[in-house]
């Protein structure tokens, strides 16, 4: 299979966590023979650096002629006091909305050699395995008014919570469709004991809901659902929500897996490319000092081998070399105990890329 991926580093520790990724990426063209054309733009502060703009032009075209896109992670101290359409944040929602990325998958499952690195009790986690199902191009991220205005005579601000009834249906559908090849259980959450937003949400999700009687639906607020979260995540299935709230909801999440280097995405619509990124960010307290995790942006890589390729063997394969690694005990710094030794980006991916050829060479 030939296909052209379009790499997007974007800043801090995103160039390190791709460039290793990559390697993974070329492992498996040469182990399966597929020939992956590998093409580099820019993005967030690398991007405004270089041109003024968090989106340059040039990167959406790449975007759009490509099979898919691999981001690192968009942001930083260096831009935080910018304008906001000079923010880094700014050129990836603006990467998703112009691609019509509406489904974000956040698959989060608890990995057994891990157990040890949560902060949670390991009885609470055995067997998690819930996918997050976020809005990713609407709600309170893109809803107009967004601004600073005088109100009754002071400063202020306002943001704007909106959805309208396809954006809300197109994206419950998804989560249904996820839960037939799942547990066939869906849990949406919202805040329908306060936003208008939320109620007309509730009333479309139990109208699509109609279409799959195999699957239960069920309705959870978000404060009561942070909370579920924590004290019984095995209830999920699959969850389906706001765009605001599954961010919160994901980095919450990644607590279950015991490291946010290790919680991966898809960013999907129905039939263009995709881009797959970590649920992390640009990590700028340890960027430059070889301790990031790259496990969420392998696994990222793997996604997209299933999801925009349909290479299903190939991206099972990444999954297996990274669970083996993570049983042998290589361990990044945030997911080791105090007493394990810690080893490095590179290390850690040899190790992933070792057990790639190996598992190849034995079948
Ligand atoms: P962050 O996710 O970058 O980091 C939170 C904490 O998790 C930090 O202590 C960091 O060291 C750790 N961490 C994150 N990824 C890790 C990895 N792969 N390996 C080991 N440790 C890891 O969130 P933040 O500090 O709140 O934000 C930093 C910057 O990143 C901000 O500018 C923010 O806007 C941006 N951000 C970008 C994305 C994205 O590009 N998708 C996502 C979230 C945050
Ligand atoms: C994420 C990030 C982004 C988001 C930011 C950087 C715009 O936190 O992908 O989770 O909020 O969507
Ligand atoms: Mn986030």
């Amino acid at each position: 299979m030939e296909k052209q991926i379009l790499l997007l580093p974007g800043d801090g520790i995103g160039p390190e966590i791709i460039a290793e990724t990559k390697r993974v990426l070329e492992e498996i063209a040469r182990l399966y023979h597929h020939t992956f054309q590998f093409v580099e733009g820019r993005i967030g502060g690398d991007a405004i650096d270089a041109t003024g703009s968090p989106l340059p032009e040039e990167t959406l075209d790449l975007a759009k002629g490509s099979d898919a896109i691999l981001l690192g992670a968009v942001g930083g101290p260096k831009w935080d006091g910018n304008a906001p359409e000079k923010r880094p944040e700014k050129g990836l929602l603006q990467i998703r909305k112009a691609l019509g990325l509406y489904a974000n998958l956040r698959p989060v499952r608890v990995l057994k050699p891990l157990m040890g690195a949560s902060t949670l009790k390991e009885e609470v986690l055995a067997d998690v395995d819930l996918l997050i199902v976020r809005e990713l191009t609407g709600g309170l991220y893109f809803g107009e008014p967004r601004e600073r205005r005088q109100i009754n005579g002071e400063d202020g601000a306002v943001d704007t919570l909106l959805y309208t009834r396809g954006e809300i249906e197109r994206i419950v559908h998804q989560a249904f469709q996820f839960a037939r090849t799942r547990k066939k259980r869906v849990v949406s959450v919202d805040k329908a004991n306060v936003l208008e937003s939320s109620r007309l949400w509730r009333e479309i999700a139990d109208e699509v809901a109609r279409e799959y009687p195999d699957v239960t639906l069920s309705h959870m607020l978000v404060d009561n659902a942070a909370m579920q979260l924590i004290r019984d995540p095995r209830q999920f299935d699959v969850i389906v929500t706001e765009n605001l709230f599954g961010d919160i909801l994901s980095d919450e999440a990644s607590m279950i897996t015991g490291s946010l280097g290790l919680l991966p995405s898809a960013s999907m619509n129905t039939s263009k490319v995709g881009l797959f990124e970590p649920v992390h960010g640009s990590a700028p307290d340890i960027a430059g000092t070889g301790a990031a995790n790259p496990l969420a942006t392998i696994l990222s890589a793997a996604m997209m081998l299933q999801y925009s390729f349909g290479l299903a063997d190939e991206a099972k394969a990444i999954e297996v070399a990274v669970d083996r690694v993570l049983a042998q005990g290589v361990r990044t710094k945030d997911i080791a105990k105090a007493s394990e030794n810690a080893v490095s980006t590179t290390a850690i991916t040899n190790a992933v890329m070792e057990a790639l050829a190996l598992k190849s060479a034995s079948s």
